[in-house]
């Protein structure tokens, strides 16, 4: 045996179980498709790494078995990311809604110490070795792996999948997981782009492209779901991080409520208008709300040139009803290459909730995003990578 474990993927997962794995003194070696580890790690959160979140409980993750995370989240805590960076020199900053970041430090550092206690512990991260076959044996299994031109072998009792979702192909995103289970009869939850941006075709495209750049501050309902942060109009569609939040739960052919004052009501502040300067237009009230071109925009559907006081009962009910209850029907999504997780993956049924372990091949674990769960935007989906790694590097 070349090791006790090997595990294939040196992202979020993999380096965090490696490491995990070293603490209880067992040795591990970790193939690499990229050229370095940890890439996606490197591009998160702007470069800065939001990772993990204040708040996270089991109810930010979707899932088809929403109890499953429950066991991996009891082992290791959001305590247990911000102890175990602050052991390290890396301490957590919140910048909103319980996002934390490392304080004066940014995502590099993070993969820096994670290669750092590899190497300390000798636990081998081989890069450039794309894994192309894994044979289950009596005892164990034989991973091959080519790197170069040249296929290597290895044998270790324990395997651990932890190469990720589809999102970014151009970074050499794979569907090893995918594959590998459906492979072995393993069920999979089917998956689709998440957190990712929302495109609008057609009639409406035009009205989205005029306001690229613009943001506004909005609620975005389905009968699902509810997020309250920024839309930003983009010269395809919607993104920001509202969009993003509400895209996971979004399917095609559906229509998103966006509530453009969420905290205030607009016929209340034109009724309070109305009572002290009836010939105010609703264009500055709006622009008192509203960028400027946001109101020009609003233009297409209210009568924004019109004084508050000569607004009609019907046209304040439509201003109401636009302003509250604005629909959007987007066409599509901007899919894998734009997106920041994979929704579906492998089922959670399919795995021991404690230790990972696949139930249909005793010594076979897998972790990350190539399972069922995927978490909103804001460090969720990374804290569900360290618990993952941790509860994998238990059993190994
Ligand atoms: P991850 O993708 O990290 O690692 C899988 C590894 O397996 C990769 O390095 C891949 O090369 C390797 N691999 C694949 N097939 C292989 C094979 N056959 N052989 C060998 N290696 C193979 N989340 C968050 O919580 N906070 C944030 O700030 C962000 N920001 C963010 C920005 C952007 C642009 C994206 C795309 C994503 C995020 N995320 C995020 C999501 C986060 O990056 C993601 O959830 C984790 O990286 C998932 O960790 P994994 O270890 O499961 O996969």
């Amino acid at each position: 045996m070349d090791a006790d474990a090997i595990i294939i993927g040196a992202g979020a997962c993999g380096l965090m179980c490696a490491v995990q794995a070293g603490f209880l003194g067992k040795k591990v070696i970790l193939l690499e498709k990229a050229n370095q580890p940890g890439a996606k790690i490197l591009i998160s959160g702007g470069g800065r790494c939001n990772y993990t979140n204040l708040y996270a409980t089991e109810e930010q993750f979707i899932s088809a078995n929403k109890h499953f995370l429950k066991s991996a989240f009891t082992q290791w805590t959001v305590e247990d990311t911000i102890g175990f960076f602050e052991t390290y020199g890396i301490t957590g900053q919140e910048k909103t809604l319980g996002q934390l970041f490392p304080e004066n430090k940014n995502a590099k550092a993070i993969v820096e110490l994670f290669r750092g206690l590899c190497q300390d512990m000798d636990q081998q991260i081989r890069c450039n070795a794309e894994v192309k076959e894994i044979h289950i044996l009596e005892e164990g299994f034989t991973v091959s792996y080519e790197k170069g031109s040249k296929i290597f072998h290895l044998h270790a009792p324990k395997l651990v999948i932890a190469t990720g979702g589809l999102p970014i192909p151009k970074m050499g995103a794979t569907d090893f997981a995918l594959r590998f289970a459906r492979m072995h009869g393993l069920n999979i939850i089917e998956t689709a782009p998440a957190l990712v941006p929302l495109t609008i075709t057609g009639k409406e495209e035009e009205w989205y492209a005029r306001l690229s750049g613009n943001a506004v501050f909005c609620e975005l309902s389905n009968d699902r779901i509810s997020f309250e942060e920024n839309l930003l109009f983009t010269h395809w569609g919607l993104s920001g991080p509202a969009v993003l939040q509400i895209s996971s739960y979004w399917r095609k052919g559906e229509s998103i409520n966006v509530n453009l004052l969420p905290h205030q009501n607009i016929s209340e502040l034109i009724e309070k208008e109305r009572a002290g300067n009836g010939k105010t237009l609703l264009s500055s009230l709006f622009n008192r709300l509203y960028t400027r071109k946001f109101t020009e925009a609003l233009s297409k559907y209210l009568p924004v040139d019109k004084p508050v006081g000569a607004l009609t009962k019907i046209e304040m009910e439509y201003i109401h009803q636009t302003i509250h209850l604005f629909k959007v029907k987007p066409a599509g999504d901007k899919g894998y290459d734009k997106a920041e997780v994979m929704r579906g993956g492998i089922d959670t049924r399919e795995l021991s909730s404690k230790t990972l372990e696949c139930k249909k091949i005793p010594g076979l674990y897998f972790g990350g995003e190539c399972i069922d769960i995927t978490g909103w935007l804001g460090g969720y989906n990374f804290q569900w990578a360290w618990a993952s790694a941790f509860v994998i590097a238990q059993a190994l």
